[in-house]
């Protein structure tokens, strides 16, 4: 049966009490933790970069999804990789070398990972499926927390469960954007495995149980 990755985002967390707050949902069953790195070019807004990742690495063992939301990402490549992250993923629509930096982050030692925005036909990947460990199907345009989640993804999301089954690909298809309990079922049943919840887990009174209903949601539709 297919595993499900239920990856709280950090970007819905409260830094004051960062620890803390990765403490509880770590604890709580997450599998990896998903790191937003934005840059106000690529996206409208600017969040942290190689010394967020390294605190994370200092406060966690989980697998640390770093999703970077910038242009030129190759030129965070080394340090990302060396600050700890576990999965580096780039997004098409800034990457016009896509297979060498893909390529490139698999010779850090990292799980590489192509993004594509809602309006991004799912042929920028079609061509490097077999060059990816992870394909994320954004279900909101990305830049912010806690943002509805875009219908048209469903349908995009069994599309690319096709491509990836279609090439042979064993990537991960990784959702991100307005997951939670009333999204999720969709998603897992159109062929997501890794779903990452931001607002859902952090803005919960109890990320754990969140985290736990998350997952039975899916188990209970495999
Ligand atoms: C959006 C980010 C997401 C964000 C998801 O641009 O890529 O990872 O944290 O947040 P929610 O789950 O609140 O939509
Ligand atoms: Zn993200």
């Amino acid at each position: 049966m297919t595993e499900v990755r239920i990856v709280p985002s950090i970007l819905s967390a409260d830094f004051a009490r960062l620890a803390d707050e990765v403490a509880r949902v770590v604890d709580g069953g997450a599998d990896w933790m998903h790191v937003d790195v934005m840059d106000g070019h690529f996206v409208p807004n600017i969040t942290y970069g190689a010394k967020v990742i390294e605190t994370m690495r200092r406060v966690t063992t989980l697998p640390l999804d770093v999703h970077l939301m910038v242009e030129r990402p190759e030129d965070y490549f080394e340090s990302f990789a060396g600050a700890g992250a576990s999965t580096l993923t780039i997004h098409t629509e800034v990457s016009p070398h896509l297979q060498r930096q893909l390529c490139r982050i698999k010779e850090l030692g990292c799980l590489a990972g192509a993004a594509i925005n809602p309006s991004t036909p799912l042929g920028a990947v079609s061509e490097v499926a077999g060059d990816l460990d992870l394909l994320l199907v954004m279900t909101v345009n990305p830049g912010f927390g806690g943002q509805s989640f875009i219908e048209h993804s469903v349908d995009k999301v069994r599309r690319a469960r096709a491509l990836l089954d279609a090439s042979g690909s064993r990537a991960l298809l990784e959702v991100d954007g307005g997951i939670g309990r009333d999204t999720i079922q969709r998603v897992w049943r159109a062929g997501a495995d890794t779903f990452v919840a931001g607002h859902a887990v952090f803005g919960a009174r109890d990320p754990g149980a969140e985290i736990d209903a998350l997952r039975k949601l899916c188990m209970e539709t495999a």
